[in-house]
This record gives structure tokens, C-alpha cells and sequence, in this order.
């Protein structure tokens, strides 16, 4: 590509992040970090960022909706984190620099997509804590109801869910329906929402009062300069670990065989409602790869690390799925806290709590390392002139991006108050799998044929005739074993009920005619198979996220683009050194 300091594509080179390591706007460099993680202790990392609300909460839900077989939805979606873990590997060992995949964006597809991933890295990592806050207040509240203190329901609860739930029933009574159609949550949240206190003349006040507040202190921990020492994060990593090694081991005794039949109660289509739930709980183990400045052998041990961490979360999750859903029937897991909650349900009450209070420590944790992810990534985006230099001021005294930190809390602590859980972890979900989708194609684009240097490298097996086999037996299975959505699809893709049904197919056509693109494209060209894999199966993945996901998606990137070419594209130091080069 010609250098133009015009083009959206502009790309750093490998060689320049290696030679120049960016420097603070106060003028010191970035070194400094010491090489001590060992694999040891990035898996430890890995597990600490992994495990947290996905498997303290959304699994619920994802039970509710899909049974047991949602622990098969794990093994696949592991899969799908596989490929992608490798191709982060990959770049981890070919640009071992902070900035995870927005960096590794930066050096393939140039600056547009760099800053488009950073974007939505915002999602995982911010929007992704938003979920975390509200699940850790899901067990805080519980644990305090344990000992007999009790915070108003209208005070730990969002505003989204309560208005929800008031609208559902609002709405059954207006056609003149039986409330017996209502869950049981709905008609509680009418009552709240009907009951709460009013403020300024006709506001209802529902709020989620604990999430606030356990953002504001983590982030207050955050700005203060709290150093994740491996030794604490070690310390964290055991305590999850023991919790779930507690709640499979008690929890086996429990289990009633005959829960799990029927095993996919709603068929594919339940299970695959709990993409985004599942999917949630996998997120973080890209999270060990900002690290990479701090590891001793990060070539040799990122890929390690990363495989071990998803092997490891990928059997408890399975097992821990298979013992819920062993436990109590799925449908009584639509609830919050489902991992205390089944303890409770068998008369283990002092289990229950036990397993409470660990998972809001657990959960901290999580918020912990996000909140300290966040910022540094907004950090490295204003070091390159994407994003205003005050994102990269770091405080004199704490030596932390203080304003990316604040603005950090801000973002996860505001909408954390008022908005409901399923919606966030969906967002988290599209956006990080978005993120990923690049990452594998980041792969193919540095690195088509596995003839790179680096000294990890996704091995390669030729795709010539392998992916567009693959895809056509995909196909065949679909048309033998699911003829009846298959059937649904076409017809609904057709416009046979009109727009409003061939709206809801338009991600899946698109993911149709991408499938067919990269099938011609590995043809000719003999491309990797496993970052054509990982593309295919996070995008795939994305497709099952339902077309309101996809809307807000966009207006996201949307949003993200106004604020790249309002701001970014001129003032990107990389475009300003062209335009040096060029004058
Ligand atoms: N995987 C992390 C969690 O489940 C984000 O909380």
C-alpha cells in the first residue's frame, strides 16, 4: 500500500512498534515494567479475568432458555475462543507490546480498523463491567438478605429492568390478558415500579444502588495506583477456583439424573439463545495479552498461558452446567445468583452463603482487572493521537491515567444504576466478537500462508480445499438435521411475512455471502485454515445475537466513526508523520 498520509489504511509497521515503544506526554517512555510473569502466572491472570459473572450469573439464564445442553454450547464456543486465542498468540508473539488487539489492528489492517476495534474493546472491557457491577450487586444483596439486612428492593434494582417488567404487565392488561402470562419477575417489577418512591414531580426511583457504588470504589482503587500483584491475583484465582471445586463436588451429590431429560427442553434454537451468556463467560483471556510487556518469555508463554486458561475454564464450565442443571429442574434457574441459589434450594443454606460471599469477591476481581484494562487501552489510543491527549495524562503522584480512569468509572458506574443485565451482556458479546472476528482476519491478512517468523506461529494447514469442503458439509448436516429452520430461514429470508421477518435474517444472509467469499477466497488463494475457522465461527456466533443487538451495534460504530473523523484522523501522529514524510 503507498504511504498517504490521505489513507484511512495506514498502517504502523511491526518494525516501527519494536524499534519506537511510544512515550508519555510528559516525555517518559514506557519501559520500566518489569519481566517477571511466568506461564504459571498468566494462566492465573487468564482465570482471574475469566471467571466471574458468566459463571456466577448469566449461566442462569442460559439454562432457563437452553437446559442442560447448554454445556455443549461451551464446548463450542470454546472452539470458537480457541482459534481466535491462537491468533491472538500469534500477534502477541509477533508485536509483544501493549494494546492487545488494537494494536495488532494497527499493524495489519491500518489505522480505520485499529481504531474501530478499540472501539469495540470499549464494549468488553466497559460495557462488559457494567454486567459485572450488576451481578456483583445481585449477590451482595443476597448475602446481605442472608444475615438479615435488607436493602430496598427500588434501591437495587435498575431502572431498565423494573420499567421492563412494569411495561410487560402494563401491556397484558391493556389487551385484556390473563396476568397468569406474566412471570413471576415481571409482576414483582410492576409492583416495584408502581410503589417506588417518585422524584422531581413523576420520576420513578429505581436504581441499582450497589453496582454504583462497588464501580466507584474499584475505580477509586484503580486511580489510587492498586497494583494487581501476581501474588494477589494468585490469592483470587485459588479462592474462585475452591469455589467451584466446592460447588461440583457437594453439588454431584445433589444431582437427579432426571433433570437432565429432557436435555434440549427448546431445542437448538434455546440453546443457542445462551450464545451471548456463554459466550460472556469466555471473555478475558485475550485480556493476558496486554500484558505482554511484562512477561518473560512473552513469545514462548502467552500461547501457553492462553490454552491452558480456556482448557481449564472450559471443563469447569461444562461440569458446572451439567451440576446445575443436574441439581434443580432449568427452569428454575432464571435467577441472578443461580450458583448460591441451587445450594439454597437443596436446604444447604450455610453452602449457599458461603458460595455467595466468595463469588462477590470473585466478581470484584473481575471488575478489578477490567477497570485497570480500560483506561490503559484509551491510554495507548491518545499516545497515538486518536483520542485527546488528556486520555494519556498520568497522575504525578499515582503514576495511573488518572482521566481515563475517571472517565472509566464514569462509563461503567452511570449506566450500571439504571440498566437491565441481558441487554449489556449482549452488547459485551457482539462487540468482543466483533473484536475477535478481526483479530483471526488481522492473522490472515499479516500472515496468509503460516510462513511468518514469529516464534509462535497458528500452524498452518492449507484451506484450499478445506474450507469450502467444510462449508458445504455444514450445509448438507443443516439441510439433513435441522430441515425445519433451514426451511423457516428461506422462507422468512424471501420475504414470505414481509420486511418485518426478513429484517431479522439479514445477519445470517450476510454471514451466507462472507461463508461463499472466503470459500472462493481460500481457494485461490490457499489461505490458513484456522483463522479462516475462527472468522467463520465469531461471526457466525454474532449472527445468533438478534438484528436489535446488531442496530445498536451499529449505531455504536456509528458513533465511533463521527468521533474518528471529528477528531482521530487529523490529529493521528501517525498521519501527522507522513504528512511530514510527504512534505
Ligand atoms: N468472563 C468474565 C465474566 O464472566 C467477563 O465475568
Amino acid at each position: 500500500m503507498p504511504p498517504s498520509n490521505q489513507s484511512l489504511f495506514r498502517r504502523k509497521t511491526i518494525a516501527a512498534i519494536l524499534q519506537n515503544p511510544p512515550a508519555d506526554h510528559d516525555g517518559h517512555a514506557p519501559g520500566g515494567l518489569e519481566r517477571h510473569l511466568t506461564v504459571r502466572d498468566l494462566t492465573a491472570l487468564g482465570i482471574a479475568a475469566i471467571i466471574g459473572a458468566g459463571i456466577f450469573s448469566t449461566i442462569g439464564k442460559a439454562s432457563l432458555d437452553g437446559g442442560p445442553a447448554v454445556s455443549l454450547l461451551f464446548v463450542f464456543t470454546a472452539v470458537a475462543c480457541a482459534f481466535s486465542a491462537l491468533c491472538y498468540a500469534q500477534f502477541a508473539a509477533t508485536v509483544p507490546v501493549s494494546g492487545s488487539a488494537y494494536t495488532y489492528a494497527y499493524t495489519s489492517f491500518g489505522e480505520l480498523a485499529a481504531w474501530i476495534i478499540g472501539w469495540a474493546l470499549i464494549m468488553e472491557y466497559a460495557v462488559g463491567n457494567i454486567v459485572v457491577a450488576i451481578s456483583w450487586s445481585d449477590y451482595f444483596t443476597g448475602l446481605l438478605d442472608g444475615v438479615g439486612l435488607h436493602i430496598p428492593t427500588y434501591l437495587s434494582t435498575g431502572t431498565q429492568t423494573a420499567y421492563q417488567g412494569y411495561h410487560a404487565v402494563l401491556d397484558l392488561m391493556l389487551a385484556n390478558k390473563p396476568l397468569t402470562e406474566a412471570s413471576a419477575a415481571q409482576l414483582a417489577n410492576y409492583k416495584l415500579w408502581n410503589e417506588a418512591p417518585l422524584l422531581f414531580g413523576d420520576w420513578h426511583l429505581v436504581v441499582d444502588l450497589p453496582a454504583f457504588v462497588i464501580t466507584v470504589l474499584i475505580t477509586a482503587l484503580v486511580y489510587v495506583g492498586i497494583k494487581e500483584s501476581k501474588t494477589a491475583s494468585n490469592i483470587l484465582v485459588l479462592l474462585k477456583l475452591i469455589v467451584v471445586f466446592v460447588v461440583i463436588a457437594v453439588g454431584a451429590f445433589y444431582v437427579q439424573p432426571a433433570n437432565w431429560t429432557p436435555f434440549a427442553p427448546n431445542g437448538v434454537g434455546g440453546v443457542l439463545k445462551g450464545v451471548s451468556a456463554v459466550f460472556f463467560a469466555y471473555i478475558g483471556f485475550d485480556a493476558i495479552s496486554t500484558t505482554a510487556e511484562e512477561c518473560k518469555n512473552p513469545q514462548r508463554d502467552l500461547p501457553k498461558a492462553m490454552m491452558y486458561a480456556l482448557i481449564i475454564c472450559t471443563v469447569l464450565y461444562v461440569i458446572i452446567t451439567l451440576v446445575l442443571t443436574g441439581m434443580v429442574s432449568y427452569k428454575e434457574l432464571g435467577v441472578g445468583d443461580p450458583l448460591s441459589f441451587v445450594f439454597a434450594k437443596v436446604g444447604l443454606s450455610k453452602l449457599s452463603g458461603l458460595v455467595a460471599v466468595s463469588a462477590v469477591f470473585a466478581m470484584a476481581s473481575v471488575l478489578l482487572v477490567f477497570q485497570l484494562g480500560q483506561p490503559r487501552i484509551w491510554l495507548t489510543m491518545s499516545r497515538d493521537g486518536l483520542l485527546p491527549k488528556v486520555f494519556s495524562k498520568v497522575h504525578p503522584r499515582f503514576h495511573t491515567p488518572s482521566f481515563s480512569t475517571i472517565v472509566t468509572g464514569f462509563f461503567v458506574a452511570v449506566p450500571a444504576l439504571l440498566l437491565n443485565m441481558d441487554l449489556v451482556v449482549d452488547l459485551t458479546s457482539i462487540g468482543t466478537l466483533f473484536a475477535f472476528a478481526l483479530v483471526c482476519g488481522g492473522i490472515l491478512i499479516i500472515d496468509p500462508y503460516g510462513r511468518s517468523e514469529a516464534r509462535f506461529k497458528v500452524p498452518y494447514i492449507n484451506g484450499q480445499f478445506l474450507v469450502p469442503l467444510l462449508l458445504l458439509v455444514t450445509a448438507v448436516l443443516l439441510f439433513v438435521y435441522n430441515r425445519e429452520q433451514m426451511n423457516d430461514f428461506f422462507r422468512l429470508a424471501a420475504f414470505g411475512e414481509g420486511y418485518e421477518g426478513f429484517r431479522h435474517q439479514i445477519p445470517m444472509l450476510v454471514f451466507l455471502l462472507f461463508c461463499g467469499a472466503l470459500a472462493v477466497l481460500s481457494f485461490r488463494k490457499k489461505l490458513s485454515l484456522l483463522p479462516v475457522l475462527g472468522l467463520l465461527i465469531n461471526l457466525y456466533l454474532m449472527t445468533q445475537l438478534g438484528i436489535a443487538n446488531w442496530t445498536m451495534f451499529f449505531i455504536w460504530l456509528l458513533l465511533g466513526l463521527v468521533i474518528y473523523f471529528g477528531y482521530g484522523y487529523k490529529h493521528s501522529k501517525l498521519g501527522q508523520a507522513k504528512r511530514e514524510q510527504l512534505s
